[in-house]
């Protein structure tokens, strides 16, 4: 795994961003998975702009984001279908039916999942994968425990990670208990994998990626075992670590 240490959270947004954009550039086909949360939303901005001043085009890309609340429409301002609609598909050229949010509020959930495993495989994998972490090492919403044989599934989300996104919503009873996510499988046969790492509260989940072991415990460790992935961390991520470790 590569770490490249950006200044602060736009330095590590604008890196990411200027990636993503050479690599669209380069391909514009190019098949990607999104991540939503808190940590993506200056990468998006910074897509935009850049769209918007040289012209980026993104029509020939198809997405494909890691998961969905269940239970919550795409019209729901909670959904990820919505935030992803809001904070990036409206404002670039990509062609709407050729981005994938799974459906929260399928009638078959099951099937959801298989589907949506299907869709990807069909349309050749993932390119390049955005990541986040969440602070317990999951990614998508595989939370520890998970196998690294899963592949998109429905998941239980935990008290921590319901706690975490809670500021999004109303109040804690509001945030839904259930979502689908890819699995780690999944988000493994991706070609190429670029972690975002933001701010001193994901500091412990860097620290022990970098000098833990592989273990379903820690999800995010399988990235170990990947041949292409790059994290962006910012300063006030990696700090203190430093003063940790
Ligand atoms: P965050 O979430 O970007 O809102 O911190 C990341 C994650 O939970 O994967």
């Amino acid at each position: 795994m590569k770490v490249i240490e950006a200044k602060d959270y736009q330095d590590m947004s604008k890196l990411a961003a200027d990636y993503i954009i050479r690599k669209v550039s380069h391909s514009p086909k190019i098949k990607l998975g999104l991540a939503t949360g808190g940590t993506p939303l200056g990468i998006y901005a910074n897509l935009i702009a850049d769209h918007q001043k040289n012209g980026t085009s993104y029509q020939g890309v198809t997405t494909f984001n890691l998961d969905e609340y269940i239970g919550l429409s795409g019209t729901d301002p909670n959904s990820y279908r919505y935030y992803m609609n809001h904070n990036l598909f409206d404002h670039i050229d990509v062609q709407k039916q050729n981005t994938f949010v799974p459906r929260g509020n399928a009638d078959d959930i099951e099937k959801e999942c298989i589907d949506y495993e299907k869709l990807i495989k069909n349309h050749g994998g993932i390119d390049l994968q955005i990541l986040g972490i969440g602070s317990n090492g999951h990614i998508g919403f595989n939370e520890p425990g998970t196998s690294f044989d899963t592949e998109t599934h429905v998941v239980q989300l935990t008290a921590s990670t319901r706690q975490a996104n809670a500021r999004y919503f109303n109040s804690l009873e509001e945030v839904p208990t259930k979502a689908i996510t890819m699995g780690i499988a999944s988000i493994m046969r991706s070609k190429e994998i670029l972690l975002l790492i933001s701010g001193e509260k994901k500091t412990e989940a860097l620290n022990r990626l970098l000098s833990g072991n592989v273990d379903e415990n820690f999800p995010a460790s399988v990235l170990k075992r990947h041949p292409y992935v790059t994290i962006i961390a910012d300063k006030a991520a990696i700090a203190d670590l430093k003063v940790n470790s």
